[in-house]
């Protein structure tokens, strides 16, 4: 499905304003105490920097190729579609496993709804590359090393709060980094993934900063999640690197790819 640019530029530009508000309103959250508001300030800031220089070139940048060829005959869209499958799938797991950790009903309500968009974002990419004559299986299985470091490490993380300061983080940097650039690059390309995603992130990113605040309440669970937060970080831009880096492969100089 062709999205126009335009369009595709002013729904993304919504959904920052959208999540500049609500990370406003998030500030004056009642019964959370200035020192949890300015705690998820810090993370806000520590995101903001990294979004900053990913934008910004300094770990590479994502190449889609020719646009003249039809995005299914070009291995760097297919690439990223097979690369997005194991992220999307695995987010869901995840969230379903700590869905026994949050005591709270209407975070376990969210957390379950986040679980079924992931469903449908990795459904998406799977039915395109099925389409398209692809194996969606093929990056699920063998995912890159560095992506699958991310997941494992945000696995590993004991407490709920952490698990979420992961999310936080990593929902967080993923529109930006990905699907505003993907957007930007190629909208008809990657337009049917991208409709089907955004509109879901704003409340993955919400739900992760309610966990924050509801169980980092005590010094401790602050700076264990902190210190989730920077190590998730470098690991997410290792990941990015990781990528870019397998778009510019040898195998992109064999595109476009013949059916
Ligand atoms: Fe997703
Ligand atoms: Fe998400």
């Amino acid at each position: 499905m062709a999205v126009a640019t335009k369009e595709m530029n002013a729904f993304i530009q919504e959904l920052e304003m959208l999540r500049s508000g609500l990370e406003e309103k998030m500030n004056q959250t009642p019964g959370a105490s200035l020192v949890e508001r300015q705690f998820i300030k810090d993370l806000q800031g520590l995101k903001h920097d990294a979004a900053h220089d990913i934008r910004s070139g300094k770990y590479g940048t994502f190449n889609f190729g020719d646009r003249s060829i039809p995005p299914e005959k070009r291995f760097q869209v297919v690439t990223m579609l097979k690369a997005l499958v194991y992220p999307e799938t695995k987010v869901c797991d995840h969230v379903a496993s700590r869905i026994p950790q949050l005591p709270d009903l209407d975070l376990k309500a969210r957390a379950s709804q986040q679980v079924i968009d992931e469903v449908k974002h990795a459904r998406v990419l799977r039915e395109m590359l099925t389409r398209w004559g692809e194996d969606p299986q093929e990056m699920y299985l063998e995912p890159l090393p560095e992506i699958e470091d991310v997941f494992n490490y945000v696995g590993s993380v004991e407490t709920v709060e952490e698990f979420f300061t992961a999310n936080f983080m990593c929902e967080g940097l993923f529109l930006p980094s990905h699907l505003q650039v993907m957007s930007e690059l190629d909208p008809d390309a990657f337009g049917e993934y991208i409709e089907s995603t955004v509109a879901d992130e704003g409340s993955h990113v919400a739900l992760a900063r309610d966990v924050i605040l509801r169980y980092a309440t005590t010094p401790e669970a602050r700076e264990r999640c902190r210190r989730v937060a920077t190590e998730v970080t470098e690991l997410f831009i290792r990941g990015l690197q990781a990528k870019v880096k397998k778009l510019n492969s040898e195998d992109a100089e064999s595109a476009p790819l013949i059916a």
